[in-house]
Parts: C-alpha cells; structure tokens; sequence
C-alpha cells in the first residue's frame, strides 16, 4: 500500500461525488509539490484519479445532465470534454518528466494544476451548479451509482500510465475534440511571444522603473 492510494467511493448523489473528488485533485496536486514526499507515488496517483473522474464524467454523467437540465447545453458539455483533454496533455507531460526535483517537474505540475484548477471550478458553476436545480434527488443517486462504478473499475484496472494516457489524446483529436500536436505547439508559442509583450508593456508603463 503506497501513501497515495486513491479511496474507491461509494454511492450517492453523483453531484456531492465529484466534488469530493475535485478536493482530492487539491490534496494531491499539495503532495506532488511537497519535497518530503514520494513524489512519483503521488503523481502517479493523481494520475489515476483525473483519468478514471474525467472518463468516468464524460461516459456517464455528461450525456444524462445535458439531456435533463436546461441551463447545460451542449456548449458546456462540449467545453468539459476540451478541457479534460487539455488535462490530459499537460498530464502526459508532466508524466514524462524523468527527475522529479528539477524545474521541469515544477513547471510541468503547475501547468497540469493550473488546467485542473479552472476546469474544476468551471465544471462545479456551468454543470453541477445547474444539474443541482434541475436534476431530481433520485437521478442524481442512480448517476452516482453508475459513475463510481465506472471511476472504480478505471481504478481497478489502472487507466493512466504514458501509454494510454496518449491513447486518449490521440482519440480526443481524431474525435475533433483536441486540435493535433502541430497545431497545439503552434498556439501554445503565441501565447508564449504575447505574454512576453504584455509584459513588457506592463514594465514599461509602470511608474519610476
Ligand atoms: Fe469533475
Ligand atoms: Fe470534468
Ligand atoms: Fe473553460
């Protein structure tokens, strides 16, 4: 038994279950920045858990929620799905960084925290905030149950070492869901070349510099 093992959750309102889990997204994203832990047990961890969530969301409890309340469109469901596949990237990325005390682990953790942090928030206020108004008690506890069971056999199984986790990259962008590679790398040294610009703009107006 490692310190980082992921608990298998039981039944329950689907909406308090995610939620539960977002909060351990937190914790471990804590422990795979802390310098006195086992670091690639905590994220290999956390691996496992953003995988088997996101899957387990999109398979079971996405379609159901925009079918049932009105306040989630397709648009919502759609931007979820872009951003667990944004997750994934900077996941696979901050899998494949060797040492874990260098920068790149660094860098690579804080760009993964950065994505998990806003999809948790976007997902708890355009999806879980609306499903809780229009979604009765009892479909939101048969979601729960369909949904843990899918996180935990994901769990089971083991659904996030290097390997799949690029399987399901590669699968979110022949679905249309992810632009390929190129594409991506391109857009990401725009941002790159206009975050630098806007600083030097901001340095330049700022007084007495
Ligand atoms: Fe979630
Ligand atoms: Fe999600
Ligand atoms: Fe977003």
């Amino acid at each position: 038994m490692s310190d980082h093992d992921i608990p298998r959750l039981g039944d329950g309102d689907v909406l308090e279950l995610i939620l539960d889990d977002h909060r351990r997204f937190e914790d471990l994203l804590r422990e795979c920045r802390r310098t006195d832990t086992d670091r690639s047990s905590a994220r290999q961890a956390l691996a496992e858990v953003l995988v088997a969530h996101a899957e387990a969301e999109e398979e079971e409890v996405y379609p159901t929620l925009r079918a049932q309340a009105d306040d989630i469109s397709d648009h919502e469901a759609e931007h979820g799905e872009e951003e667990h596949a944004e997750i994934h990237e900077k996941l696979l990325a901050f899998l494949r960084v060797e040492d874990t005390t260098g920068e790149d682990y660094d860098e690579a953790l804080e760009d993964l925290a950065t994505v998990v942090n806003h999809h948790s928030n976007e997902e708890e206020q355009t999806i879980l905030n609306p499903a809780r108004e229009d979604v009765a008690v009892a479909d939101r506890e048969r979601l729960g149950a369909a949904w843990t069971a899918r996180r935990n056999q994901l769990l089971d199984e083991g659904c996030a070492s290097v390997d799949q986790v690029a399987a399901i990259l590669t699968a979110a962008v022949d679905e249309g869901t992810l632009a390929p590679e190129d594409a991506r790398e391109e857009a990401e040294k725009i941002k790159e070349t206009a975050d630098e610009l806007a600083e030097e703009v901001e340095d330049g107006a700022k007084k007495g510099g």
